[in-house]
């Protein structure tokens, strides 16, 4: 079932890019905070939707991107980004990150990065989600994930409450995941997280294997 999200309606330039207005909102924010981890080597999206934050952060971070997406649809605009974006962008490829296995067939990356889609999944996929991209990570790789999040089982602001309510309305099984949930997922796959806060009450979590003091080095998994 295609959820009604408030970005549904996003506009198609003439090129193909897909404008989608809350990923160039927050793309500023998630770029300083990606900024601030140094990233070198390879990073993989996964759901990269449009595409517009491969094109806007791609070449600021100077990592090679691979884009993935569940829906193919979206290539063609995740494409047209790239080709306006700097950096070195690979072509899309197609993952359904909620399907069990695909963590030990994608390589190693040294950051996984995964926006606003873990609110719009059930809890079992989300599950699945964490674990696989746990073990798509390179030593010292961070996993970075952008959303919203329940604190305490409650949403943060009226806004987060009523597009929690309209996601859970659609479907009983998806909407807001709880911020300790997520953590203890991140802990039983061996991840050591750090939590940013972001605007409009969104949150980075960042996740290490190990911990953030002693970084695993490369060739030494820990
Ligand atoms: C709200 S959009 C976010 C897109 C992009 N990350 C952004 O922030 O602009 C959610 C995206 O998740 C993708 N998606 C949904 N289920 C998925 C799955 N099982 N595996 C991978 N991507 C998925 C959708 O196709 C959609 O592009």
């Amino acid at each position: 079932m295609a959820l009604k999200l408030p970005d549904s309606g996003a506009e198609i330039l003439a090129d193909g890019r897909r404008m989608v207005p809350s990923a160039a909102r927050n793309a500023g924010p998630i770029l300083e905070v990606l900024q601030g981890l140094a990233l070198k080597g390879r990073l993989l999206e996964i759901a990269a939707g449009s595409g517009l934050h491969a094109a806007v952060m791609a070449g600021p971070l100077g990592v090679e991107w691979q884009p993935t997406e569940v829906d193919p649809g979206n290539f063609g605009s995740i494409r047209a980004w790239a080709a306006e974006g700097g950096g070195r962008i690979l072509p899309p490829v197609q993952l359904d990150a909620t399907a069990p296995g695909w963590g030990a067939g994608i390589g190693l990356w040294d950051a996984v990065l995964l926006v606003n889609l873990l609110h719009l999944i059930p809890r079992t996929a989300a599950r699945v989600v964490l674990a696989e991209a746990a073990q798509a990570l390179a030593p010292g790789g961070t996993l970075c994930l952008y959303g919203p999040f329940l604190r305490e089982g409650r949403a943060t602001s009226e806004g987060d409450a009523a597009f929690d309510r309209s996601l859970r309305a659609q479907d009983p099984a998806i909407g807001y995941k709880d911020l300790d949930w997520v953590l203890g997922l991140l802990a039983e796959a061996g991840l050591a997280a750090r939590v940013v806060e972001m605007p409009a009450n969104n949150l980075m979590l960042l996740a290490r294997r190990g911990s953030w003091e002693n970084p695993p080095r490369a060739g030494n998994p820990g």
